[in-house]
């Protein structure tokens, strides 16, 4: 299919102004779209645009970006708290809202209700059926996964994953677009985790057992991983940046959907993110954090 099966699509709404719903909102923007990013907390909302605000402002300095073209993408940026009305006149919705299903399903069903019959739904779940949250929709053949990468405005890959119903239509559209807005789409099938997710969060979860059970400290964790195996970030600061709720629930959902006890999550997992220390996002996880990106201790 050509990018003319995109040209349709100028206005989305994204849904979830989180950590990747924001970074999904700059994408869309720095590709041109016009993006109502919903949230139901205003502060959310609010912290969201401060933060895309203290983003863009770092790329002016590094002159990355000009301020004109920062004050541009900032103004193809609306928000709301109002779902029914962002969506009413929208043409693609992608949400990235908790990864809980009984949300997930809900907001299916109302953006279903919201949106114009041609109008795609996008879900950015990290481990859910595609299929299952489908089935929230009348219209279940226009639901598709478009699972973007943490940071979303930085990491090439989008995992594009059919439902059982999800059209040829659908995912041939959604794929154009991936590729319209800079990404590399990766069609995957729609099975608990996906690809990405189903090898990551073992080796996370088991990075958690090693340090819990002593084998070495979260420094030498995360520096054998780097050292030896090249990866950019070791797996306990990877773990800060996804948020330590994110990756229980995905493990969760691996564990419940594979009934398989290799996905047990770590205990040390579940007692942090009961004590509140998410990662990054809350200034505390295995390493704490400051206003930047990088762990302080
Ligand atoms: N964190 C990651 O690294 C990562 C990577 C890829 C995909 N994901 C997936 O993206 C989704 C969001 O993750 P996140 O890390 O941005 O979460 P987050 O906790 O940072 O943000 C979720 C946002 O959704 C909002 N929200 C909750 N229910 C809502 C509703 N009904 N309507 C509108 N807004 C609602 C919350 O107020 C919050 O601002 C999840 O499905 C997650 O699995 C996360």
């Amino acid at each position: 299919m050509s990018d003319a099966a995109t040209t349709n699509i100028e206005r989305v709404v994204v849904i979830g102004a989180g950590a990747m719903g924001t970074g999904i909102a700059q994408v869309f923007a720095a590709a041109g779209k016009r993006v109502t990013l919903v949230d139901v907390r205003p502060e959310g909302l609010e912290a969201a645009i401060a933060s895309l605000s203290s983003v863009l402002s770092r790329q002016v300095t590094k002159g990355k970006m000009t301020a004109e073209s920062v004050e541009a993408l900032l103004g193809r940026i609306t928000t709301s708290t109002d779902l029914s009305e962002a969506a009413n006149s929208a043409d693609f919705a992608i949400e990235a809202v908790f990864e809980r299903l009984d949300i997930k399903l809900d907001l299916i069903a109302q953006l279903d209700r919201a949106l114009s019959v041609e109008a795609i739904i996008a879900s950015n779940t990290s481990s859910l059926s595609i299929t299952r949250l489908a089935a929230a929709s009348t219209n279940p053949e226009r639901v598709i996964g478009m699972h973007f990468f943490n940071p979303a405005p930085l990491m090439p890959l989008v995992e594009v994953v059919r439902g059982l119903q999800t059209s040829d239509r659908t995912a041939e559209v959604v794929t154009a677009l991936a590729k319209a807005i800079g990404k590399t789409p990766i069609p995957v099938n729609d099975a608990p985790g996906f690809a990405g997710n189903r090898i990551l969060l073992p080796m996370i979860n088991e990075a958690i057992f090693a340090l819990s059970e002593g084998v070495a400290d979260r420094n030498a964790i995360d520096q054998v991983m780097k050292l030896g195996m090249g990866h950019p970030m070791g797996p306990l600061q990877l773990a800060d940046l996804i948020g330590l709720d994110v990756c229980l629930d995905i493990l969760e959902v691996l564990h419940r959907d594979f009934g398989d006890d290799r996905y047990r999550p770590a205990p040390l997992l579940r007692q942090m993110v009961s004590a509140g220390w998410l990662g990054k996002k809350r200034g505390r996880g295995f390493y704490h954090y400051d206003a930047g990106d990088l762990p302080v201790e």
